[in-house]
């Protein structure tokens, strides 16, 4: 695909799994344990569903593994099928159930899982997504939610001053021009902060009305302080299908 064109519509969805696959592939790319509050959320948000609660880009797994042990019946999307396989590993080695669906969510044409679900976490996922997919994405995880089903979406917004050297060399490409301007390695770094108000509206052109909004980074303690960031916004928000 021409260079142009890429910065247009962005990576091909085959670029960003091979992309996910690499990093997935390197035994450096962890996550740490989820917070107590994001459990407790996870446990209240949950409580009445009745069916599979999707986990939304879910890496290697830590959140479906929170749900299965909270006696939830949980789906694992992943666009890399490494980070499935992970994921499914690591909640077979704790006797944990859960059925598999891989895919680029946000062309459901790739959709192998169960539907509906009864409710979704994308955890730090969203702001990865390149910006032509990320509506369709959002509203994928909405129009196979069941009405009144809820979500808990994660997602961030940046600007770090220890990436501002990479602007002047010629390896790094400048994405966006915004408060939300970052600089990305040659070829791909994906990583599309959210605007002030952007998520809220990306969910409800989704038909996903906001119940609550947090935030994460306070939640978390701001850990990420100690990079040299700038602006960092991380939201949190619950979700519901419906009016609420
Ligand atoms: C920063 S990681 C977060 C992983 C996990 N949610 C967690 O918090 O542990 C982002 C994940 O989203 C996946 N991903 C990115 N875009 C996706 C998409 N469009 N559909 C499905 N998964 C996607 C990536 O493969 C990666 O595993």
């Amino acid at each position: 695909m021409p260079a142009e064109s890429q910065r247009r519509d962005g990576p091909s969805p085959s670029e960003f799994r091979s992309y996910w696959d690499r990093k997935h592939r390197s035994s450096s790319y962890r996550h740490a344990p989820l917070q107590e509050f994001l459990l407790d959320l996870l446990q209240s948000t949950f409580a009445d569903c009745a069916g599979f609660v999707l986990d939304h880009g879910c890496g290697q797994g830590r959140v479906a593994e929170a749900l299965a042990q909270r006696g939830k019946a949980v789906a694992l999307n992943d666009i890399s099928a490494i980070a499935l396989a992970k994921a499914r590993n690591r909640l077979v080695r704790r006797g944990l159930a859960a059925r598999l669906a891989h895919g680029f969510c946000g062309q459901i044409k790739d959709w192998r899982g169960p539907t509906p679900w009864f409710g979704f976490v994308s955890h730090r996922v969203l702001h990865t997504i390149p910006l032509p997919h990320r509506l369709a994405a959002v509203t994928a995880l909405s129009s196979s939610l069941a009405m009144g089903g809820k979500g808990i979406v994660t997602a961030r917004s940046i600007r770090c001053s220890r990436y501002e050297h990479m602007l002047s060399d010629p390896a790094f490409e400048l994405v966006e021009s915004s408060e939300t301007t970052f600089a990305r390695p040659a070829p791909f770094r994906y990583l599309h902060f959210f605007k002030e108000g952007e998520l809220e509206s990306t969910l409800a052109a989704s038909g996903l009305s906001v119940l609550q909004t947090l935030d994460y980074s306070e939640l978390t303690g701001n850990t990420e302080r100690g990079l040299d960031t700038q602006v960092n916004r991380y939201w949190l928000i619950v979700c519901q299908k419906g009016n609420g």
